[in-house]
């Protein structure tokens, strides 16, 4: 089974952007990491990353059309962006697995970070676990898939 990971803006400088909050390992060790952990559950993962709402917004009418469950880390577009919550609950709509990733636990930073518009429409939510993060929620996405 094909499952996206979808990281929105500035997940593109893991390793150098604040360190101290995202961690040191990079983007592509993410995409290495990840797919290592879908092997492991079985499924194939294709990592992804757009600083661009409107290509994000077309991973999910893909997903919705080619029925691949998703695993999104929004970044600041959590925060504010309707038009990818108004795709992602299309995702939802079509009884796709959607799991949200933080690598940070946004509920412990700054104010405009403890409201996501994207939590209402995800299957669930995993905070504050790092790069470890992905691998919970791709192992959540292989716990739904076997039991839908
Ligand atoms: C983030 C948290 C967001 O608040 C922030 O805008 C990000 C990354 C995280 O992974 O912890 O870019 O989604």
């Amino acid at each position: 089974v094909k499952v996206v990971v979808v990281n929105g803006p500035n997940l593109g400088r893991l390793g150098v952007r604040q360190p101290d909050v995202y961690g040191r390992q990079d983007l592509q060790t993410l995409r290495s990491l990840c797919m290592q952990w879908g092997q492991d559950l079985g499924l194939d993962v294709e990592v992804r990353q757009s600083d661009d709402e409107a290509e994000m917004i077309g991973w999910m009418h893909q997903a919705v059309d080619e029925h691949t469950p998703v695993v999104m880390n929004p970044a600041a577009f959590t925060h504010y962006s309707y038009g990818l919550a108004d795709a992602a609950h299309m995702v939802q709509d079509a009884g796709l697995p959607l799991m949200e990733v933080h690598i940070s636990n946004p509920s412990a930073r700054d104010q405009f970070r403890k409201h996501s518009v994207i939590s209402p429409v995800a299957t669930g939510t995993i905070t504050g676990m790092g790069l470890y993060g992905y691998r919970l929620a791709l192992e959540a996405v292989a716990h739904l898939l076997e039991e839908q």
